[in-house]
């Protein structure tokens, strides 16, 4: 993203360093985020993501995505696997004071189809909105390891980084109540280094299990 030079000493400015380990008051997690710059000046999309610890290298994991994003996104998504095609996307987006989550997959670049390989939940305590933001939190089972092509696996490292990217729209989805709506394609997206080594948190599945 070319805006990225000369925007880290705003991003300190404004608290915003990336790979910062994020306590979420309302939730619990400790979340490693990552903020993405959507446009010049100083709008956000920040991308938080917690998971178990200790977490076995190699064997799937859930995890918990939150995303906080400027009110003007119609839906935010998370590719696991660092790009557009052969990977969960986990799209998120605010309908009224709900969240709605979407797992959907692309072979190509065209509008991914909704699939049934990973599944994700919305945790309410995590969901909320204000007049600038929206945050949806979401647990997901089946993103962190997964099949890219043909039989291939790939499991993403929890004890180090792993490339991931994302995408937005300013348009909504045009049926918002339902995770299987159509979707406008992305006015941007992006890629970077998630720190998931800093993402771990021991009491995980209590803490999924309080927020649901
Ligand atoms: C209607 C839905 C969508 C359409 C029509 C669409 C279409 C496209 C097209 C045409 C490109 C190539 C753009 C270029 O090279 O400049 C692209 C790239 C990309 N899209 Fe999508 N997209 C959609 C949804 C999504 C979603 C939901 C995500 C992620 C959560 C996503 C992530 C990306 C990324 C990361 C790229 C960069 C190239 C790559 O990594 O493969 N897209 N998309
Ligand atoms: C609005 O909500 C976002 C996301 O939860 C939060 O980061 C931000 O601080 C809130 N702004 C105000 C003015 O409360």
């Amino acid at each position: 993203m070319r805006w990225n030079s000369g925007l880290a000493c705003v991003a300190a400015l404004l608290g915003l360093a990336n790979g910062d380990v994020f306590k979420d008051p309302d939730t619990g997690f400790s979340f490693s985020q990552q903020n993405l710059q959507i446009t010049t000046g100083t709008s956000y999309i920040t991308i938080r993501i917690a998971i178990p610890s200790p977490a076995t290298a190699g064997q799937p994991y859930d995890a918990v995505l939150q995303i906080v994003a400027p009110v003007a996104a119609g839906w935010v998504g998370l590719a696991w696997g660092g790009s557009m095609t052969n990977n969960p996307l986990l799209l998120g987006w605010l309908n009224g004071a709900s969240g709605v989550t979407s797992v959907r997959r692309a072979a190509s670049h065209t509008a991914p189809a909704v699939t049934a390989d990973a599944t994700a939940q919305v945790l309410a305590k995590g969901t909320k909105s204000n007049g600038t933001h929206w945050q949806v939190t979401a647990k997901c089972t089946g993103c962190t390891s997964f099949t890219t092509t043909g039989t291939t696996k790939k499991t993403l490292n929890p004890a180090g980084t792993n490339r991931l990217a994302f995408a937005y729209s300013k348009t909504k989805p045009s049926q918002p109540a339902s995770g299987t709506s159509p979707i406008n394609v992305h006015d941007l997206f992006s890629y970077w280094d998630h720190d998931f080594a800093a993402a771990g948190n021991a009491q995980f599945q209590d803490l999924v299990d309080r927020n649901l």
